[in-house]
């Protein structure tokens, strides 16, 4: 590997360059505006894994093109398959960034654009360090897939169908994803678990269009009212979700895992200072650790109903919203919580207004094995890359694409984050430090020998 090493070392400028072309390139999936930028990311992925050595084609769906790359030269050795995304999350508000979102700038040794982290930083270091095998070794030890989205900042519609086209074609002993995050920094880490997500929206409408509230109020129920109330229903003082069921498949942590948690160092006045809250809140009986990482939640993202503009104006608003999504743990199903979760609100909601309920994307908790051999390769890999030894954790956030490689490719995903939960992820002035980067090239090109003397 000192071949690969040194390759690394004298081209980490250039890399670096590199970055700053792909994070140029505004790849919004959510607006439409933007598809031509999010198909030139795509084929600039593709013909970054080319110049690399990997096969690369760009493969159309019914919407964002996905990248697909392999490198198949290793007979009897394992097969890796790689996941990343090129799109990016909308960048507002814009007037938050300190510098433009699409022009890339070094500041205090960390690159700040849209994507820099997620996902277009965290998935390039995967494509540099097969450059540098390819261009020294000549040959990889393992055998490598790529399949590089442009939809998962909008749900990935189109990624379940072409994963069961290709069931036979995208066969492999196990998948790597870089798309979460380090412990802390300093501590690395191997992600072993992720929540689930169910979302929804729930309208409720009352008069047929907004009425002066003076004349009618009081005679009419009001939405805004009636909201209110569902919504306070749904959790007790204590944090418990008061929907009838929904804790009734919930996996309690193990004792044995609960200390784990509580082995990893977490400062809660740090943590609340980070965030800007003024106390800590949640399910009683739980740590923070295990509340962000293994307990069920039932939020509101966003509500709307009546006047939201400047001064005060006097009506009875007609209708009234509010956008919910519940983290879920393992073995709750998505159905059956979004079912739980509107029979309840339909139940509680007085009939002098009239529910509305519709369902948006979802997908299930996943947990991976952390005694697999590839898990073994992937510790010393980001040992070799971080010069410490990586702590294993949960995450909170949700990556779809995890529960279908299981349920459709049969494999655990190695989920190995080179960023930080504090770089600003999905929020103005993102960023990804330039060490991490490095260090996530290298943790990356010891990976495919540790998991060929392991597979
Ligand atoms: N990369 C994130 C998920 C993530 C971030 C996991 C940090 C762990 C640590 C991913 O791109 C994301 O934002 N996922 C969405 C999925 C949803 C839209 C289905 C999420 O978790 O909200
Ligand atoms: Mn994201």
């Amino acid at each position: 590997m000192k071949a690969v090493e040194d390759f690394l070392k004298n081209h980490s400028a250039r890399f670096l360059e590199e970055l700053k072309a792909f994070l140029r390139i505004p790849s919004v999936s959510a607006v439409t505006a933007h598809q031509g930028d999010v198909r030139r990311a795509a084929e600039w992925v593709r013909d970054q894994l080319a110049s690399a050595g990997v096969k690369a084609e760009l493969i159309e769906t019914k919407g964002n093109p996905i990248v697909y790359g392999e490198w198949l030269n290793a007979p009897g050795a394992p097969t890796a398959l790689v996941y990343g995304h090129y799109d990016v999350q909308p960048p507002d508000p814009l007037n938050e960034w300190k510098t433009p979102p699409f022009e890339p700038d070094i500041r205090d040794g960390k690159i700040y654009a849209r994507g820099a982290t997620d996902d277009k930083g965290q998935m390039f270091t995967h494509i540099k360090s097969v450059e540098a095998w390819l261009k020294t070794e000549k040959k990889l030890p393992i055998n490598l897939k790529f399949v590089i989205e442009g939809e998962e900042e909008v749900g990935s519609d189109n990624l379940d169908r072409f994963l069961e086209e290709r069931k036979q074609q995208l066969k492999c002993d196990v998948a790597v994803v870089s798309d979460t995050s380090q412990y802390a920094p300093g501590i690395p880490a191997i992600t072993y678990g992720l929540r689930g997500i169910v979302a929804c929206e729930v309208t409720l409408h009352g008069p047929k269009q907004d009425l002066h509230s003076g004349v009618f109020g009081g005679s009419v129920a009001n939405p805004c009212n009636v909201l209110a109330k569902l919504i306070g229903r749904l959790h007790d003082d204590q944090g418990r979700i008061q929907v009838p069921g929904f804790y009734d498949d919930v996996t309690e942590l193990a004792p044995e895992e609960r200390k784990q948690f509580a082995a990893l160092p977490f400062n809660e006045s740090e943590f609340l200072r980070e965030l800007g809250s003024p106390a800590a809140f949640g399910e009683a009986g739980y740590s923070t650790l295990e509340r962000r990482w293994a307990r069920p939640t039932c939020d509101v993202n966003g509500l709307t109903g009546g006047y939201q503009g400047e001064g005060p104006k006097t009506i009875v608003p007609a209708k009234a919203s509010a956008k919910i999504t519940c983290r879920l743990v393992p073995s709750q199903k998505n159905e059956k919580i979004i079912a739980a979760l509107e029979k309840f609100l339909r139940d509680q909601c007085p009939p002098t207004v009239r529910l509305e309920f519709k369902t948006y994307h979802g997908c299930p908790a996943t947990v991976c094995d952390i005694h697999s051999p590839y898990m073994k390769a992937a510790k010393a890999a980001v040992k070799t890359g971080f010069g410490a030894e990586p702590v294993l954790m949960r995450e909170g956030g949700s990556i779809p694409v995890v529960g279908t490689f299981k349920a459709v490719l049969g494999v655990d995903t190695l989920l190995l984050g080179w960023g930080q939960n504090t770089d600003n992820l999905h929020s103005p002035n993102e960023h990804f430090s330039v060490d991490d980067f490095q260090r996530g090239i290298h943790a990356s090109a010891a990976l495919w020998a540790e998991l060929a003397k392991r597979g």
